[in-house]
């Protein structure tokens, strides 16, 4: 991550340069809010390096996608916290949390809208392809987001139907990402496909680490409540793996397992721990996590630009599935 710093840098203060309303208060300060709280602006900074990696440089049009990008994630995670209950994100009170439910679905809406207007701020030429890919995208996020919120009520999902939903909820965005910023390069239709794989397939690598850092993560470092999907019966990479170990008999106690109330959250989380260690299902995530990012690393190879624009992009890729945060 240390490399692309630079990038962080820019962006977050493009982010700060945005001007808000002052009031009505509470719908502008949880933006404010979550901005502050910073995060790791990987999108953003994949809509940047996508445009270098096809050669453009300068960054208009480059900077309002990066930053619709930025906003639509921060949109998506405030009614994320709402819809997965969770109390933590990057480090403070969720904003429902801090605010109400109400707080959080109006001031995503807000962003969502914000989204749209730094959108329109690009260039004319390019202005209906970004926005086709971006609206593609974007309902393909709330898609993915559903089929999540489905499968917590369902006792089996395959490995095949868990790939697909956290394609839709997470990959495409990154995707989506690297896309736009190859749009802003005049990048031609089949590098533009070729990088949007690249980016989906590092998606997926990386959602499956965010699912291991839920449970094997350092509290202060992920800024997440550690075990939050265990107690939800998220349907992880962790769950569904075990799952499907498990035979139908040992299933039907995992059942129980998950279903039973328990006196202390800390019980439910240690029981599910225990039988992940049991039957090894974190060296199981970690290989296709290993599985999804080689994937991805041989498009990019593939790809027909200059070795050395690939360096930034690569070494990106690698801190991303080694991340402790
Ligand atoms: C969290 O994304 C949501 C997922 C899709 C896993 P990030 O881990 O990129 O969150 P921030 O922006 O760095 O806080
Ligand atoms: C979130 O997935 C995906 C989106 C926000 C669209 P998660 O629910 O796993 O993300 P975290 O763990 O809360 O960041
Ligand atoms: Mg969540
Ligand atoms: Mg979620
Ligand atoms: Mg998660």
């Amino acid at each position: 991550m240390e490399r692309i710093k630079p990038y962080v840098k820019e962006i977050e203060e493009a982010l700060a340069a945005i001007q808000l309303p002052a009031a009505p208060k509470k719908l502008y300060e949880p933006l404010l809010y979550m901005f502050d709280l910073g995060g790791k602006r990987i999108r953003p900074a994949l809509v940047l390096l996508g445009a270098e990696l096809f050669g453009r440089q300068d960054r208009s049009d480059v900077m309002p996608l990066a930053l619709a990008i930025e906003l639509f994630h921060n949109f998506t995670l405030i009614h994320d916290d709402i819809m997965d209950n969770a109390p933590l994100r990057r480090g403070k009170e969720t904003v429902y949390k801090k605010w109400n439910t109400n707080v959080g679905i109006l001031s995503g809406d807000v962003l969502l809208v914000k989204a749209y207007q730094m959108i329109s701020r690009c260039s004319e030429s390019i202005l209906a392809e970004v926005l086709a890919v971006f609206n593609a995208v974007a309902v393909e996020v709330c898609e993915g987001q559903q089929l999540d919120m489905d499968f917590e009520s369902l006792d089996f999902i395959s490995k095949q139907e868990y790939i697909d939903m956290i394609r839709l909820k997470t990959s495409v965005l990154l995707g989506c990402a690297l896309k736009m910023g190859a749009i802003c390069a005049g990048a031609n239709a089949t590098n533009q496909q070729a990088i949007y794989e690249y980016g989906v397939n590092l998606g997926i690598a990386f959602q499956l680490q965010d699912d291991i850092l839920d449970v094997y993560g350092d509290e202060n470092r992920v800024g997440k409540q550690i075990g939050g999907d265990i107690l939800e019966n998220k349907k992880t990479i962790l769950l569904v793996t075990l799952m499907e170990r498990l035979g139908e008999k040992d299933r039907g106690e995992l059942k129980i397992t998950l279903h039973r109330n328990y006196d202390r959250e800390q019980d439910k989380i240690q029981q599910v721990m225990a039988l992940y260690r049991e039957h090894n299902v974190l060296e199981e995530a970690t290989k296709l996590k290993e599985y999804y990012s080689n994937k991805a690393f041989k498009i990019l190879e593939s790809l027909p630009v200059d070795e050395g624009k690939k360096v930034l992009l690569n070494g990106l890729s690698h801190a991303l599935l080694n991340r402790l945060s």
